[in-house]
């Protein structure tokens, strides 16, 4: 079917992904302003829900609100998905009843499942490949604080996982280097890494990442899945954790962000994540206003 999804960065252009978080600053300013504005009347949004989720759900849920339409929150453990049922079929009932889709699950190969069975357009809310709403929003954040991200060196610092995967593919399309810190055994996917090695390169020691960095990013070390994995690795992650010592290797100027949830005293210290550098707030808040303009863009344009 010929509908424009929204699964991964790498299937929208440099153009359109910054005129998203163009967008996304406008929309940001036009709700502060208290403007009323409406676009998506009558449109409703579902939400497929497979795993666990605050920021996503909330966001998705107000941008409808806000725009005048509304949102339908499915989960797995309430639907006739968590029963089996297949992944094609609802799709394809959903698509008839509801004007755009969003979904949050494990394998990304049931996303693109879904997709292809979708009759209106599908959002990827984090699979256990990628998360590419929230870069729209790290990347809105890093543009309202410091400008252009385009030249600029960001260090991932931890696992090699879905948001790193999205950071690779938003330093090809906005421009920026990216030095990935992570434990051997812990890699980003080795065909993502053979297409962005022109901007990301991985480099093991988490100092060496934060040199002159512009900003400094990580994530849990156990992602939802893998948590009988928690133990295992906090022991391999030990040396990763973003603290004063790595922020001191940045730029003085140098912003932290975090998609959260997150685990101080793990991969971050209560004093970074709660210091002057970090921006983790305005990068939650974010995801409303980048969803927005991306909502806007699949429904209404
Ligand atoms: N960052 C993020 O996606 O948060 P949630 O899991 O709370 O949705
Ligand atoms: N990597 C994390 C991101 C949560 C928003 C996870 O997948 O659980």
């Amino acid at each position: 079917m010929s509908v424009r999804h929204f699964l991964s960065l790498a299937d929208w252009s440099s153009a359109e992904l910054e005129q998203l978080v163009a967008r996304a600053i406008e929309l940001k300013a036009m709700r502060q302003r208290g403007e009323q504005y409406a676009p998506l009347k009558n449109k409703v949004l579902g939400m497929v829900f497979e795993k666990s989720s605050t920021r996503t759900r909330v966001s998705f849920e107000s941008a409808m609100v806000q725009m005048g339409g509304g949102a339908i929150f499915l989960s797995s453990r309430d639907t006739q998905l968590g029963r089996g049922e297949p992944v094609e079929d609802t799709a394809r009932v959903l698509s008839r009843m509801v004007d755009v889709i969003m979904v949050r699950t494990f394998a990304h190969e049931k996303i693109e499942r879904f997709a292809a069975s979708s009759s209106v357009p599908v959002i990827n809310a984090l699979t256990d490949l990628s998360h590419p709403c929230q870069l729209l929003a790290d990347i809105q954040t890093y543009v309202e604080h410091r400008g252009s991200i385009a030249g600029r060196t960001v260090a991932w610092i931890g696992d090699g996982n879905n948001m790193c995967h999205s950071y690779m593919e938003a330093a090809l399309r906005f421009g920026f280097k990216l030095r990935i810190a992570c434990p051997e055994g812990f890699d980003p996917d080795s065909q993502l890494l053979s297409k962005t090695a022109a901007v990301a390169e991985i480099v093991r020691d988490p100092l060496l990442a934060a040199e002159q960095a512009d900003l400094v990013v990580t994530d849990v070390w156990a992602s939802m899945g893998q948590e009988e994995e928690q133990v295992a690795r906090e022991r391999a992650f030990d040396a990763y954790q973003v603290s004063d010592e790595v922020m001191a290797h940045a730029k003085s100027d140098a912003l932290f962000m975090h998609c959260l949830p997150a685990h101080r005293g793990e991969e971050v210290s209560a004093a970074v994540i709660d210091g002057p550098q970090s921006v983790v707030w305005d990068e939650a808040e974010n995801r409303l206003h980048a969803q927005k303009a991306l909502l806007e863009k699949l429904v209404v344009c």
